[in-house]
C-alpha cells in the first residue's frame, strides 16, 4: 500500500526545520526497527539547509550516526571536490561535521567514465543490500535495494534526481542506476532510476520557490505526462511519498 502526502510550510526555513526533524524521526524508527537507516540524498540547493540543521545541536546529539548509511540519488559527472559535486555539498553541510563511519558513505564515483561510474555504483548497491539482507536475515529478493528513505528535489522543468524530461534514463526500468546524457547541460549525470526510487519505503520531495509553482501544479494536479514531468514517475509501490513544499512553490495548487 502506498500513501501520498503534501505538506506546505510558510517559509524555506520552516521547510528545512521540519524536513530535518522528519529525517531524524525516520532514522530513529529504522535504527530501532532494523538496526540501520539507509538514505539516498538529493543534490541541488534546497536540501542544504536541512543537512546543516542535522549537523547542529539539538539534532546532531540525538542522531544514531554510526547506524546511518548514506547514498546519493544522483550526481554530476565531476570530481568529489568539485563545486558542483552533490557529494561535496553533503560533505560540507553535514558529513564532515558528524561521526558517520567512512565505510557508511557510498558516494557515486562520478569522476569516472559515466557508464563505468553507474555500473560501479550499481555493484556497490547490490553488494550492500545483499550483505544487509544476510545480516538482518530478511529474504534477499524482497529487500534488495529498498532504501529506507530517498530524498528528492524538483527542478522548474519537472526533473527529479537526474531524470530529466525526454532523456534515456526515463526508459531504464531494468537498471538500478544509469548514466544519463542531458542535452541542455551537454553532459552526463549519474542517477538512480525511477524503478529504484519507487522501491523505497519512504520518498520525500523538498521543493521551494515561486519558480516551481506552475510545474508543481502540473506535476501534482495535471495529466500524467512523465516524459515532460519526470517527477510524476515517482510513485512508490509500497512506500510513503511526502511532498514538503513552501508557500511560494504551492501558490498555484488548487488546495493550499
Ligand atoms: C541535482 C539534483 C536535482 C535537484 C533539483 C532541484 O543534482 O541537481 O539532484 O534533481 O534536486 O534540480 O534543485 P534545487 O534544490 O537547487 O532547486
Amino acid at each position: 500500500m502506498s500513501t501520498k502526502t503534501i505538506r506546505i510550510y510558510e517559509s524555506p526555513e520552516e521547510l528545512a526545520l521540519k524536513a530535518a526533524r522528519g529525517f531524524a524521526r525516520l532514522a530513529d524508527q529504522y535504527v530501532v526497527g532494523s538496526g540501520r537507516f539507509t538514505v539516498a540524498l538529493s543534490g541541488g540547493s534546497t536540501p542544504k539547509a536541512m543537512l546543516s540543521l542535522l549537523a547542529e545541536p539539538p539534532l546532531r546529539e540525538t542522531m544514531p550516526w554510526s547506524s546511518i548509511c548514506f547514498f546519493w540519488g544522483d550526481e554530476r559527472c565531476v570530481r568529489p571536490d568539485h563545486q558542483d559535486s552533490n557529494y561535496r555539498m553533503a560533505s560540507e553541510a553535514l558529513l564532515s561535521k558528524v561521526p558517520v563511519p567512512p565505510e557508511n558513505i557510498f558516494r557515486i564515483p562520478a569522476e569516472l567514465d559515466p557508464d563505468r561510474a553507474a555500473q560501479q555504483y550499481e555493484t556497490s548497491l547490490i553488494g550492500f543490500f545483499l550483505k544487509d539482507a544476510k545480516s538482518t536475515g530478511t529474504a534477499p529478493l524482497s529487500n534488495v535495494r529498498r532504501f529506507a528513505l530517498v530524498m528528492l528535489g524538483m527542478g522548474p522543468d519537472g526533473h527529479t534526481a537526474s531524470l530529466f524530461p525526454g532523456t534515456k534514463a526515463l526508459e531504464a526500468t531494468d537498471r538500478i542506476a544509469v548514466a544519463n546524457y542531458v542535452e541542455k547541460f551537454k553532459t552526463h549525470r549519474i542517477t538512480l532510476t525511477a524503478t529504484t526510487i519507487n522501491n523505497a519505503r519512504n520518498v520525500t520531495f523538498l521543493a521551494a520557490g515561486a519558480d516551481k509553482a506552475e510545474t508543481l501544479r502540473n506535476v501534482l494536479e495535471g495529466p500524467y505526462q512523465p516524459q515532460i514531468y519526470p517527477s510524476q514517475m515517482i510513485r512508490p509501490g509500497h512506500g510513503a511519498l511526502v511532498w514538503m513544499i513552501d508557500r511560494a512553490a504551492a501558490q498555484s495548487l488548487s488546495e493550499q
